[in-house]
């Protein structure tokens, strides 16, 4: 058997530190042999949760899979790890030192018979690798990362518009996901207002933020989907305190209604996610007379934006603001005259890249207006995800690059990093896509003209006007 053995001790609570490291999904950020990391058991993590590692080793990769034998909040967690060549035991104890936390971490390794005196010759790099894990975790949980950024290869690839498009498959996920940094900040108590949760990334999203501690306000539309949704969440999480709003997005006055509704809560919002959205092939009107892409997708938004602003305003800590935008506005430049495409002219992904282009607009307008009330407003776009929305607005463009397609969670990833990453809060008026900070425009005839940028916002409340009139 070889034992390794570390302790380090970290500014923050033991909850904290007991929440990050028995979720053995955060492996792949602090250890430094994980390149993959993911629960394979249903549930909230737990007594009995499963998790699937795998880690590089020299060339190739090895797979483990390890459970929670022993689990006591806040104290300790065991894990036993199963693997081809050996087992392994990690019994991990928290303590309280120094208002911060000293986190005692063996591992003991049990080798397959006939292994042992060949692994023996491995113990020093192995020993050299748990003390770099340990270095990672406690990195981690610093949570001092820098401010966010471009890489060089991104700058490179959007110079290079198909290298910058081959960005959004899995492809570009999983290259950026090589440099990012751990996420280890809890987001208990942080209000967050998402629409569109009922499935996709808005339901990855959710996922992930109520896993995260945060206090949920969910807008869907159906209201025969208030009770699954909560049973699906609390199925993964454990959560059962969400709550739901019912508003259909396309409709102002049921946006306003909502802005209404939450105004009366009186509960601050620190997050709000404009997620909702959807690519109409065909041209309708809503029952309020407008194009329903260019309602759903940008008036929506800026209404209900403009109309939680007092929720969002002033809060101690930077509230995030993060509009989900597509890739598909890098097609078009922002024109106020074809926001709102006629019957003619209608051509469904246009309408929808065009109103994803005003969202970006607004995104730049509301950062640099709101600096003073404390809000940072960013944009995100998801690259291309497998999603319900694909799957029935674009069913050719999913059978083509089915292959290449991100899972939801990839999809959502940048999302929720938006809104939980301590240092996303560092930068306004930004589009992301996997992190990274990413120009708007892939082309240089799609930069708007500065008459056009200065007049959106007349232009929808002309337009919100003609509807209340
Ligand atoms: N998936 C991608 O590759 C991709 C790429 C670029 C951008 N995006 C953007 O990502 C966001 C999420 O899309 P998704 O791919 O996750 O699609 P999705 O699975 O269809 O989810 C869209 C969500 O928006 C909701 N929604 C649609 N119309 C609404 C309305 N009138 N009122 C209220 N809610 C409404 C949907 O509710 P229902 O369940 O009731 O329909 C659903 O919850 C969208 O803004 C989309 O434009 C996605």
């Amino acid at each position: 058997m070889i034992t390794l053995h570390e302790e380090i001790v970290v500014p923050r609570s033991v909850e904290q530190c007991f929440r990050y490291v028995a979720d053995f999904r955060n492996a792949k950020e602090w250890d430094a042999t994980a390149t993959h990391a993911q629960k394979i058991t249903d549930g909230p993590v737990r007594l009995g949760s499963q998790f699937d590692l795998t880690c590089a080793v020299g060339p190739g990769s090895l797979r483990l899979v390890y459970e929670i034998e022993e689990y006591q909040p806040w104290h300790s967690v065991v894990l036993r790890g199963r693997g081809r060549y050996f087992d392994v035991k990690d019994t991990i104890v928290f303590s309280e030192r120094n208002g911060g936390t000293h986190i005692d971490y063996t591992a003991e390794f049990e080798y397959r018979p006939g292994l042992e005196k060949i692994a023996h010759r491995f113990e020093a790099p192995m020993r050299s690798m748990g003390a770099d894990s340990l270095a990672g975790l406690k990195a981690a949980l610093e949570d001092n990362n820098p401010n966010p950024g471009t890489s060089s290869d991104s700058l490179r690839a959007d110079n290079w518009v198909l290298p910058g498009v081959a960005m959004f498959s899995r492809w570009g996920y999983t290259r950026g996901a090589k440099r990012w940094k751990p996420v280890s900040r809890l987001m208990d108590g942080v209000h967050v207002v998402l629409t569109g949760a009922s499935s996709g990334l808005g339901l990855a999203t959710s996922i992930a933020l109520a896993e995260a501690g945060a206090k949920l306000t969910l807008v869907i539309r159906n209201p025969d989907g208030i009770v699954p949704l909560k049973n699906h969440i609390a199925a993964e999480t454990g959560r059962t305190d969400i709550t739901v709003e019912l508003a259909d997005l396309a409709l102002m006055s049921d946006v306003n209604a909502l802005t209404q509704r939450l105004i009366e809560r009186d509960e601050p919002i620190d997050v709000l996610i404009n997620n909702a959205g959807a690519l109409f092939n065909e041209r309708l009107l809503t029952d309020e007379g407008l194009e329903r892409s260019f309602a759903l997708l940008l008036l929506s938004p800026w209404q209900l934006t403009r109309g939680l602003k007092p929720l969002l305003a002033n809060h101690s800590t930077p509230s995030r603001i993060i509009n989900v935008i597509s890739g598909g506005m890098y097609t078009q430049r922002l024109s106020l005259k074809h926001l709102i495409m006629d019957e003619q002219s209608y051509d469904g992904p246009q309408a929808y890249a065009r109103a994803k282009r005003g969202l970006t607009v607004l995104t730049e307008l509301w950062a640099d207006a709101w600096r003073d009330d404390n809000i940072v407003v960013n944009a995100m776009h998801p690259g291309w995800a497998d999603t319900p929305g694909v799957k029935s607005a674009l069913p050719t463009f999913r059978r083509v690059t089915q292959k290449i397609l991100r899972n939801e969670q990839e999809g959502a990833d940048t999302i929720i990093w938006l809104a939980r990453a301590t240092e996303a809060d560092k930068v306004t008026g930004k589009l992301f896509l996997d992190r990274e900070i990413r120009s708007p425009y892939l082309l240089k005839k799609t930069i708007e003209r500065a008459s056009e940028r200065e007049g959106l916002e007349a232009f929808l409340s002309e337009t919100l006007e003609s509807v209340s009139n």
